[in-house]
């Protein structure tokens, strides 16, 4: 009997293959339940280092450390079966040398299972793509705004906003492809630059606040869910949970203080009298 399960996973090769084709949606997710949703609609689950924000109240995703990207990246591996999983590398495991980067994602692939990672940086980084790649670590680069560079760039602005500095942005783009990622995240930029860069690579780019031009588009789930209390102001909503979720903590809370939620009876039947 084989133990390999029936549903293939997408991988970073079938990514890689979808450019200018059907558009690649993407979401992250750090939970099994949540996994377990985005799993049946998305191509590619995204662990983010996000996580730093959304699930531990940080103000920077600087915080975040391997292990626990790691830890979300076994739930979601847990609640998924589909989707390729693709794990962010936080800041400082991967930007001291080629050699930490490789051993620190090697780590992320084999304690997760994960299919990718993912990582920051354009030009900077593509010699440590070429290597980790080169070496089996199937990469998906990230361009445009860069959170974990918060400290060095002062504030979450969107990128590329004169025309003048298109062109740094689209070397980065073209290193990034040349070193061998498999796609590549832009963040933060308008549709004209989006479009040129799509244009000017060969692998899918993956936008996030940078308009239907490119080739697939990642969002936070808490902030498309209505759930995160800062929200970047690109991101279309498409629910509205907190205030959803804080009704029925509200109703919960009510019940407790009145003592008028149901005892057990209403699921065990009780044979004999009430005590
Ligand atoms: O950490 C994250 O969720 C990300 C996306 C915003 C692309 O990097």
């Amino acid at each position: 009997m084989s133990v390999q399960s029936e549903i293939r996973r997408i991988t970073a090769p079938d990514i890689l293959a979808r450019k200018g084709g059907e558009p690649i949606v993407c979401l992250t997710s750090y939970h099994a339940h949540t996994a377990r949703i985005a799993d049946q609609y998305c191509d590619v689950i995204l662990v983010g280092d996000s996580l730093g924000m959304v699930m531990h109240g940080l103000e920077t995703t600087v915080p975040v450390t391997l292990d626990m990207m790691i830890l979300q990246g076994h739930a979601v591996m847990r609640g998924s079966k589909r989707a390729l999983v693709v794990v962010d590398m936080p800041f400082g495991s991967y930007e001291a040398s080629k050699e930490q980067a490789f051993m620190n994602a090697a780590r992320v692939l084999k304690e997760t299972t994960c299919g990718a990672i993912k990582l920051e940086g354009g030009r900077r980084m593509a010699e440590t793509i070429a290597f980790m790649v080169e070496r089996g670590i199937p990469v998906m680069a990230h361009i445009g705004l860069t959170p974990q560079s918060i400290n060095t760039i002062g504030s979450f602005r969107a990128q590329g906003r004169e025309e003048a500095d298109w062109a740094a942005i689209e070397a980065d783009a073209l290193a990034v492809a040349q070193a061998g990622a498999f796609s590549v995240v832009i963040e933060a930029v308008a549709e004209p630059l989006a479009r040129k860069l799509t244009q000017a690579v060969s692998i899918p780019t993956i936008g996030i606040g940078a308009s239907p031009a490119c080739d697939g588009q990642v969002l936070v789930m808490e902030d498309m869910l209505g759930l995160s209390p800062r929200v970047p102001k690109f991101v279309k909503r498409f629910g509205d949970l907190g205030p959803g979720i804080e009704k029925a903590i509200a109703s919960y809370a009510a019940e407790v203080r009145a003592r008028t939620f149901p005892g057990p009876e209403h699921v065990y039947p009780m044979k004999g009298k009430k005590a």
